[in-house]
């Protein structure tokens, strides 16, 4: 090459690594601070792998602010920041059993091991969720904060606190314990999520990553008590006195102090072992509960960890041997519209069938028309669809160069595919529905299945496919019908212990199941009629508020019944309207009738002593409460199982200052009591007013 073309080849280099270092800080903000991310993680992967080559190229072109030299984007505004203590680290990938094997050479190099020397490594699965850093102080949580770039995060100790299972206190713990972990979402929680907000017409979220994101990133922490995250613990900063000599023991007595640590966690010696677990693990990744993107290997002995040190901003003990992204590209054939319990209509597409990630996809939902038309989708276009969670696999993005001349554009239907009633689309929603109600044979059929779902009615023995036969063969038409089936089915000439699949055994199963259903809880039974805007949560406000069934009825049917529901906190026009329609329809109502007739609705009960977070807490109250009373709060405390003492002391578990709390709080502070906002105290005992 002679110098005119060098300088040519390095004045290209710059430009590209100036539109690459945009680009990815563009990415970035873009997955850290609106966890909104438009690309997939493998694209991602890609553009940094090509800036970290040319800068290896270039070493003088590499700038200071370039993204390759921090760790992801810089804290947004609203929350406090926080400097950690020592920098949260990133860890360099691996995609293939090569980069595995040099990751051990390098190590065996740098610490002059002979070549055939054993090194132990803990292997665990890498966590798809957001990281965090949480420091104790005698045993006290005294903050949490997120990632953010790696130096400074966001303060979420309140978050954290309102994290089930997620220790405020500890016993026996060193003097000062800072340990890092990651936040998640597990696929079941995520999926209910979702369900309850696409219900709601609320923006839906394109993975558990996210939902867990936008979950913990909640400048009100009773929001992130009411979604439901998950976390573990895989690593520490401070720690003022080793709890072992090496990782595996250092993470094993950490659950032992009471953190959620991985049970997959394993120690293995050779590089064969390593990838058996990373292939095992691949194997079962789909059935795990959560997402992972990976698997980590990490140097066992500490003393190793500090001789290895770091390189930018990844340890050299350590490594993340990613899955490949469980994305595929595929053609749209045709979109279709299915029919929802509440008549929403929803455009599902129904694909040339394609391998992601180990399962055979044919179908991607596209949400509603809003999104399909935001996405610029068409039949015939060519799509990366991924697969988030148990739901149904998504469209990312269309690829556009590739869309055919005969590409079709959607068009929303204006009658019911079902049964041909008008479908309309009203003024503020997203969801077109059909008018048909429960005339629209496929409302009908969605809405036994929600009837008889898990969060609802609980029926054992009732698949989607056994309700689709049932409701066909008109012997189940409405949920009234299921308690009668047993003594239909007797005088039937055609058993169901007869049918295909069926036997003694099922039939009698599945008469059981449905005996024991009749006992059921008045927020399950809301939630099960299948009202519109009704998730679980409103249900239970709803079962709160009225207690029992027959107060619940005559107050939905009481001329007054806007004003009583829009003065229950959490409940809104939506709801109302959603209820006042309800009751308004005979058909409603009359099935309202039937089914009491055979079921017994137990009264709301509220949380008691056993099942209570506060249950054996000793905590004080001080200054002043605005959402409840002193005397309830402290009534509630103590049927909670709490004890409700007067003055602090070192005994003491949580002090709740309202606003002006003076000396307690100052004596709380001094003797390290965790002290928590009256918010964060509804939230902790489940309180909806938290
Ligand atoms: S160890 C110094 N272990 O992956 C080592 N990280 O790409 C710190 N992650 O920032 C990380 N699961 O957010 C470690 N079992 C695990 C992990 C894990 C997920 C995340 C973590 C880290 C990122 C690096």
């Amino acid at each position: 090459m002679n110098a005119a073309s060098d300088l040519f080849a390095r004045e290209n280099a710059a430009q590209e690594i100036a539109a690459l270092s945009d680009s990815i800080r563009a990415h970035d903000m873009r997955y850290y601070q609106h966890n909104a991310p438009t690309i997939s993680d493998a694209e991602y992967d890609a553009l940094r792998a090509r800036l970290e080559l040319l800068e290896k190229e270039y070493p003088e072109l590499v700038k200071v602010d370039s993204p390759t030299q921090r760790v992801g984007a810089a804290p947004s505004e609203a929350f406090s920041k926080v400097r950690h203590s020592k920098p949260m680290l990133s860890l360099a990938n691996a995609f293939a059993r090569e980069d595995v094997a040099e990751f051990l050479a390098r190590i065996r190099r740098f610490l002059e091991l002979e070549e055939s020397a054993d090194i132990t490594l803990v292997c665990e699965p890498k966590i798809d969720g957001l990281s965090f850093s949480a420091r104790y102080e005698k045993g006290l949580l005294k903050q949490a904060a997120t990632r953010g770039d790696g130096e400074v995060g966001e303060d979420i100790t309140a978050n954290m606190r309102a994290i089930e299972g997620f220790p405020t206190q500890l016993s026996d713990a060193p003097e000062v314990l800072e340990v890092r972990g990651e936040v998640y979402m597990c696929k079941h929680d995520f999926a209910a999520l979702n369900a309850t907000r696409a219900e709601a017409g609320d923006p839906l979220f394109a993975n558990p990553r996210n939902a867990a994101a936008g979950s913990l990133r909640q400048l009100d922490p009773s929001v992130t008590a009411r979604r439901k995250l998950s976390y573990f613990v895989y690593a520490w900063a401070e720690l003022s006195a080793p709890l072992a000599a090496t990782q595996y023991e250092t993470v094993v007595a950490l659950g032992g102090l009471g953190f959620h640590v991985n049970p997959r966690m394993q120690r293995v010696s050779t590089l064969d072992a390593l990838m058996h677990y990373y292939e095992q693990l691949g194997e079962q990744r789909a059935g795990l509960g959560y997402d992972i993107d990976g698997v980590v290997y990490k140097v066992d002995r500490l003393d190793w960890q500090v001789r290895l040190g770091q390189v930018a901003r990844a340890p050299r003990w350590a490594i993340a041997h990613k899955f490949p992204a469980e994305q595929a590209i595929t053609v749209i054939e045709a979109i279709d519209i299915q029919v929802g319990r509440t008549g929403a209509l929803t455009p599902v597409a129904r694909l040339l069938p394609v391998n992601v990630g180990g399962v055979m996809v044919s179908n991607a939902t596209l949400h509603n028309e809003d999104e399909i038309a935001r996405k610029d989708i068409q039949i015939g276009d060519t799509v990366v669809i991924q697969r988030a969670g148990d739901v149904i696999p998504q469209v990312v993005e269309v690829r556009l160069a590739q869309r055919p001349a005969d590409a079709m554009p959607y068009m929303a239907p204006v009658h019911c595919p079902v049964c041909g009633a008008h479908a309309v689309r009203e003024a503020d929603e997203v969801v077109r529905r059909c008018t048909g109600g429960l005339t629209c044979e496929a409302q009908a059929v969605e809405r036994l299945k929600h009837f008889v779902s898990r969060d609802a009615l609980d029926i054992d023995g009732l698949g989607d496919k056994v309700i689709e036969a049932f409701y066909r063969e008109g012997m189940v038409t409405s949920p009234v019908d299921l308690f009668t089936l047993e003594s239909r089915d007797s005088q039937s000439l055609t058993r169901i212990k007869n049918r295909d699949g069926w036997g003694e055994k099922s039939a009698t199963n599945l008469f059981a199941s449905i005996e024991k259903a009749r006992n059921v809880g008045l927020a399950r039974f809301i939630y099960a009629l299948g009202i519109r805007h009704i998730g679980e949560g409103t249900a239970k406000l709803l079962a709160k508020q009225f207690t029992t069934v027959e107060a619940w009825q005559a107050a939905m049917q009481a001329d007054t019944m806007r004003e009583e529901l829009l003065q229950i906190d959490g409940i809104g026009a939506k709801v109302a309207d959603a209820l006042a329609e309800f009751f308004s329809e005979p058909h409603n109502t009359q099935l309202l009738a039937q089914l009491l007739g055979y079921l017994n609705i137990e009264p709301y009960a509220p949380p008691t002593a056993s099942n209570s977070p506060v249950a054996g807490k000793t905590v004080v109250f001080t200054g002043t409460l605005e959402k409840i009373g002193r005397k309830e709060a402290k009534t509630q405390a103590e049927s909670l199982g709490a004890k409700v003492a007067s003055a602090v002391s070192k005994k003491t578990d949580y002090v709740i200052a309202g606003s002006d709390a003076g000396s307690k709080l100052k004596a709380a502070t001094e003797l390290g009591v965790t002290v928590i906002s009256e918010q964060e105290w509804l939230a902790l005992i489940g309180d909806t007013r938290g």
